[in-house]
């Protein structure tokens, strides 16, 4: 795909398809079959409509190029392949032209549950189906937009979070129920059952909150924020533009 990017050029890669062997198709189908009992009683419907609609396939590695052709046309994103852990600046350039940047790789039979560094199971299966939903969809879009025109280390830090706590770990109440979309929690049978079992404390999201509690890579969740509709999640970055915006120094 054409692309005129400044900051995430160095980092764009492609995906040899045809190289993946048996083995990681393999793990692959593993990998979704673990998920899948939790998945289809605790995902929220958008996500499981998202992974229809994209095409997700259990028994085969995801085609990025395939995924793109369904979902340009829906909410004009793209999945693009990447070659490893982007920079900022190059992160935010790509959401803000609608190409969610995705591994290819994937993890070995060793590192089932976790991996340190998103593989394309997180990236993929945990992210994309939702980028099929036009309201998240322009979420992403609108958070690269207003990460990529600051350079406020603090500003940067607040946003961070709220996409933690979001697109990473979010969560959402449906029908009186508590559902799962964000990608850590979709793609983790960890953090998932963590919620599930109640070990984790669920907050409703309220702005403030979000942008003041600090991220714990390393730890499993004590605190998570359910939101009640994607609407309120776009409310609420618009909410946070319109303070960081009028708090800057003129
Ligand atoms: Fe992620």
């Amino acid at each position: 795909m054409e692309n005129n990017f400044t900051y995430a050029a160095p980092y764009l890669g492609r995906q040899s398809y045809e190289r993946y062997s048996e083995d990681e198709h393999a793990i692959w189908a593993e990998l979704v079959r673990r998920r899948t009992p939790q998945i289809e009683q605790f995902a929220c419907r958008e996500y499981l409509e998202g992974s229809r609609l994209v095409g997700m396939e259990e028994a085969r590695l995801p085609d990025l190029k395939r995924i793109s052709e369904r979902l340009l046309p829906r909410t004009g994103w793209t999945t693009t392949p990447v070659t490893g852990f982007l920079p900022a600046q190059a992160f935010f350039e790509m959401l803000a032209n609608r190409e969610f940047p995705s591994t290819t790789w994937l993890r070995d039979r060793s590192s089932l549950e976790y991996t340190p560094e998103p593989d394309i199971f997180h990236d993929v299966f945990g992210h994309v189906p939702m980028h099929a939903h036009k309201v998240f969809a322009e979420f992403l879009a609108r958070y690269g937009e207003i990460c990529a025109g600051t350079r406020d280390p603090d500003v940067l830090e607040q946003l961070g979070r709220l996409f933690w706590y979001t697109v990473e770990f979010g969560l959402i109440r449906q029908g009186g129920e508590l559902k799962m979309f964000g990608s850590g929690i979709i793609s983790s049978h960890g953090e998932c059952t963590n919620v599930l079992e109640g070990r984790c404390e669920v907050r409703r999201f309220e702005l403030d909150a979000v942008l003041n509690s600090t991220v714990k890579v390393d730890e499993i969740h004590k605190v998570l924020f359910a939101i009640d509709s994607f609407d309120q999640m776009y409310e609420a970055l618009l909410q946070a533009e319109l303070k960081f915006y009028y708090a800057a120094p003129k």
